[in-house]
């Protein structure tokens, strides 16, 4: 791991952890506000029951004032309302306080001291009663009934002092609650910003990183592809120029066979037949010994034709690529006793040599191809001008390739000669072979790829240049005639 991405992962560790608090205060502030609510509205209702408690008992108090100061009797009808909600209001009271101790006590207090109220109250209404309102009002003003009031006034001021502090103490720590969660979520805010910054960081390198190796790769793709590509152009010009090679070297023997060892032959044929006549005047047996040989050196003359013939024809270069064809489809398929089917245009133009030689090399390689495997009984050539394209076709009805047998050795050296020619040429190769049904060979070459010969390029070439052709035809017609002669 490198040291940015180690420091990206301890930021974002860092923010998920710093988050995971921060959402806990928030949490736990709103938690505390939800309590302290409940306090506050809690605290409230004590308050608000400690005001109807004192409503009450102020209320009782004038109602026993008025009545005993006006002797009016309808006075005392909130002395009665006053004391049937006050029990009410007193139960509400110890209700709430349920869990407050020390407020439970002074609640007993306020309790105690309402119930002396009201026996009080009874007192002076029982003096009242008996028409003895003058000591009543004294008992209300002066007596015991004013005493209880202050303490009653007292104990609810000390129950409502003790709930305000509380009311303000809760109040307070809403408030800090509150500012908690508000700064808990600002923090929050910040760092999902933080993080959404990280983030965005974070998927930039890698997109910047992806791209840079993507391009990396394909520099790498684009340099392989073309080392491939000079690779293989090495090997086509190494395979087109041994080609060209083999096709030097063939000439060159032929041509050396025809002038070297035909001179010699031929030299031997007049020897001989001076030889034979001498011969004929002494001796027969001797005669005919001559006539023998000289029908050996016959032989070694037509021989040395054919080869001659093979390694480079004659008829390619005086009468063209269809006499070329014609001539050896016929001469193989004969000695072979296969039956020949020939379809084969007159052109109107001759193509280029290196055309010719390509089309001759490839119906040889294909035939000869039959003959070796196809166990074939027929042999078709053809060869058509289409389009500016001349398109030779060799097909065969024997056995057919066995691709599966040839899946090892995709480049045997027959077809991958043929294909080459072809391709060199700017042409196209097909090979369509199905088990049983016999192989068909089609080269198709584009006639403008024929190459336009300058003096210079035939002075380069003297194994396939037309101006060696006529001297070897003559040479090669000569030593034919003398040879029958
Ligand atoms: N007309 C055909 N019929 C049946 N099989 C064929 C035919 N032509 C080629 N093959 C098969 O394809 C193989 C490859 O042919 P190719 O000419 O490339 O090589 P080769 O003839 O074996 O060797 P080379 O041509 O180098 O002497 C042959 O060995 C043969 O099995
Ligand atoms: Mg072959």
């Amino acid at each position: 791991m490198g040291n940015k991405t180690l420091k990206l992962w301890l930021t974002l560790s860092a923010i998920f952890i710093i988050s995971g608090i921060t959402v806990g205060v928030v949490l736990y502030s709103l938690y505390r506000d939800e309590v302290l609510v409940e306090r506050i509205s809690a605290i409230r209702e004590r308050m608000i029951s400690l005001a109807s408690i004192r409503t009450w008992v102020v209320d009782s108090e004038t109602s026993q004032r008025g009545y005993v100061i006006s002797g009016n009797s309808t006075f005392l009808e909130p002395l009665t309302t006053a004391r049937e909600h006050l029990g009410a209001a007193q139960k509400t009271l110890r209700n709430q306080l349920i869990a407050d101790a020390s407020m439970l006590e002074l609640n007993s207090t306020l309790e105690r001291l309402i119930t002396l109220h009201y026996e009080n109250i009874k007192a002076t209404l029982a003096r009242a009663a008996q028409g003895n309102f003058s000591q009543a009002e004294q008992m209300v003003s002066r007596g015991q009934g004013q005493k209880i009031m202050d303490q009653i006034r007292a104990v609810i001021g000390e129950m409502e002092t003790y709930h305000q502090q509380r009311l303000t103490a809760a109040s307070e720590e809403r408030r800090t609650a509150m500012l908690w969660a508000r700064l808990a979520t600002i923090a929050l805010g910040g760092l999902i910003l933080v993080l959404i910054a990280t983030l965005a960081y974070i998927i930039d390198r890698e997109l910047r990183h992806r791209e840079l190796y993507q391009e990396q790769l394909n520099q790498e793709v684009e340099r392989l592809a073309a080392e491939l590509r000079e690779r293989a152009e090495e090997l086509d010009t190494l395979s087109t120029y041994l080609q060209n090679s083999i096709e030097k070297e063939r000439a060159q023997l032929a041509r050396d066979l025809h002038d070297e060892f035909g001179g010699v032959l031929t030299a031997l044929k007049i020897e001989l037949a001076w030889v034979e006549g001498k011969a004929e005047a002494y001796d027969e047996t001797l005669t005919e010994r001559t006539r023998q040989v000289s029908a050996r050196v016959n032989d070694l003359i037509d021989l040395k034709r054919r080869v001659i013939e093979n390694l480079r024809p004659s008829l390619l270069d005086n009468l063209g690529v269809e006499a070329a064809l014609t001539w050896y489809a016929r001469d193989v398929t004969e000695r072979a006793g296969l039956a020949l089917e020939l379809d084969i245009d007159t052109l109107a133009l001759r193509p280029a040599s290196e055309i010719a030689i390509a089309l001759f090399r490839i119906a040889q390689e294909a035939i000869s191809n039959t003959l070796k495997y196809a166990q074939a009984t027929t042999v078709r050539l053809s060869l058509k001008m289409k389009n500016n394209q001349l398109r030779l076709e060799i097909s065969d009805n024997g056995v057919g390739i066995d691709m599966s047998a040839r899946t090892n050795k995709r480049l045997t050296h027959g077809l991958a000669g043929m294909k080459h020619r072809a391709l060199t040429l700017r042409g196209q190769f097909f090979i369509y072979s199905t088990p049983g049904q016999g192989t068909t060979i089609i080269a198709e070459i584009p006639y403008q790829s024929a190459v336009v010969y300058t003096p210079e390029r035939r002075a380069q070439e003297p194994s396939s240049s037309q101006s060696s052709a006529p001297d070897r035809s003559t040479s090669s017609q000569a030593a034919r005639e003398t040879a029958s002669g």
